[in-house]
Parts: C-alpha cells; sequence; structure tokens
C-alpha cells in the first residue's frame, strides 16, 4: 500500500491588525513548514522547494511537491509522483462561480453522496477540482476540463472520483468543521492526514472586532 503523508497546520500571524502582506507571507511559511515534515515523513527531500516563472512547484531529483495556505490552514505534501493538495473552507457561492466551476448535475451528486448542502457541496467538489488542476500544473485555466466521474458513486473511501483529459483520478479528502482537504497522486492508495486543528468555532478575532465597532 502507498502512503501518502500529508501535514496541516492552523495558519499562525493572521490577526486582524496584521498588514495584509504579512498575513499571507506567514501563510506561505506555515505551508512550507507543513511540507517539510511532510516531506520528511515521506522519506523525500524538496530542497528549496523551486517553482517556474508562474509560482508552479518543481520537481527536486524527481520528488514532487505541493502546499496549499488560507487564513486558517496551511499544509503540503510530497510524493515521487505529481501530486496536488488543497483546503478550502465552505463558502456560499454567488451563481457566476458555481456556473464557472460546477454543473447543476454534478452539485447534486455530491450532495446526494456526501448529505451536504449545495455550499458544502460546493467546496468539495472545488477543492478536488483545484487539487486536481495542481497536480496537473494547469491551476485554474484548466478548470473546463475537469468534471465530477461517475465512479464517485461507487467509492468507498472519502473522496472524489474526477475526469480529466483521457484518464480518472482519485481525490482523497478529509473533512474538519468547515474545512475541506484534497490530495490526488496517481499510485496513492492511502492518506495518512496529519490534520492539527485550530480551535473552531472560537470567536473569529476580525469579526469580534467589526461587531465591537458598531
Ligand atoms: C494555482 C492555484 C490553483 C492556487 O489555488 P489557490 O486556492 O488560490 O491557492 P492555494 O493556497 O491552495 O495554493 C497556492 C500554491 O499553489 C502552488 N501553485 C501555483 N501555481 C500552480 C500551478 N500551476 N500548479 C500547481 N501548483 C501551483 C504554489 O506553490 C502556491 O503557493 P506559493 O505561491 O506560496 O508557492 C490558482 O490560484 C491558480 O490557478 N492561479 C492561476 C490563475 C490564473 O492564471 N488564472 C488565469 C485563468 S486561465
Amino acid at each position: 500500500m502507498n502512503v501518502l503523508h500529508v501535514v496541516i497546520r492552523p495558519t499562525p500571524g493572521q490577526g486582524f491588525r496584521e498588514p495584509a502582506r504579512k498575513r499571507v507571507d506567514a501563510q506561505k511559511r506555515a505551508a512550507r513548514e507543513a511540507l517539510s515534515l511532510a516531506a520528511e515523513r515521506q522519506g523525500l527531500s524538496v530542497g528549496t522547494m523551486p517553482r517556474n516563472e508562474h509560482g508552479a512547484p518543481q520537481p527536486v531529483d524527481g520528488h514532487f511537491w505541493s502546499i496549499t495556505h488560507t487564513s486558517e490552514y496551511a499544509g503540503g505534501a510530497a510524493a515521487p509522483w505529481p501530486l496536488g493538495i488543497d483546503i478550502e473552507g465552505v463558502r456560499e457561492p454567488s451563481p457566476e462561480v458555481i456556473a464557472e466551476a460546477a454543473s447543476e448535475a454534478e452539485l447534486e451528486v455530491v450532495m446526494r453522496i456526501f448529505g451536504e448542502s449545495e455550499a458544502e457541496a460546493f467546496s468539495r467538489l472545488w477543492s478536488a477540482k483545484e487539487a486536481l488542476l495542481k497536480l496537473t500544473g494547469e491551476g485554474l485555466c484548466g478548470l473546463s476540463k475537469v468534471s465530477l466521474s461517475p465512479s464517485s458513486d461507487l467509492e468507498h473511501r472519502p473522496g472524489l472520483w474526477l475526469h480529466h483529459g483521457q484518464g480518472e483520478h482519485f481525490v482523497h479528502q478529509l473533512r474538519h468543521g468547515a474545512h475541506f482537504a484534497s490530495v490526488t497522486c496517481g499510485p496513492i492508495s492511502h492518506v495518512h492526514w496529519d490534520w492539527q486543528h485550530a480551535a473552531e468555532g472560537a470567536p473569529d478575532v476580525a469579526k469580534a472586532a467589526k461587531a465591537a465597532k458598531r
């Protein structure tokens, strides 16, 4: 069994008083720290984590890597095969965003399989598609090439099958509270998730500050 180690940590330095640039830098640092730990557990080295001119990760001696960062969580993973990782918080998408990223039929299937609301199903699907488009290196430019595969209905592992080009890809997923993590990597059959959770449900600092001003 090929096991992929994924490390996800709460993102530090996201206080509402911090300038946006500093917050983003902290996210990027946290993702790279999570990646270093994941690569070590995988027995791989990704050196200085080089990226190409478009910002896409480049393999080091055949060792591939992928990271993701939000204001809540930062994560990473490395493997001897191309891979993609993504984290999304549940959000209510606008009809325009839904139209661009998911069909009604896809959302209905995901809602039925997981018993989730439309917003949850959208975030799950969006996270899976982003993870796959990181594996291919296309990023969002490749969005129209990815669709939900009917194999998702038959799969018992947590995650979604996606169709892209000529192939089918299984995207492993884990949900914690209002966040979905997705990771995909060809020959991987099992994911070891090391997801340290933030104190979700604790008062959001930014919201609390806004409320105090009212
Ligand atoms: C790359 C992309 C998928 C990232 O998704 P995201 O949810 O915004 O951000 P995440 O935090 O999950 O991931 C960011 C990381 O993805 C990686 N990344 C960037 N481009 C990538 C690509 N083409 N393939 C794989 N990974 C990529 C980077 O390591 C980046 O982190 P870093 O900047 O700190 O190094 C997305 O932002 C994208 O596609 N951007 C390009 C947009 C574009 O070109 N649009 C034109 C339409 S064709």
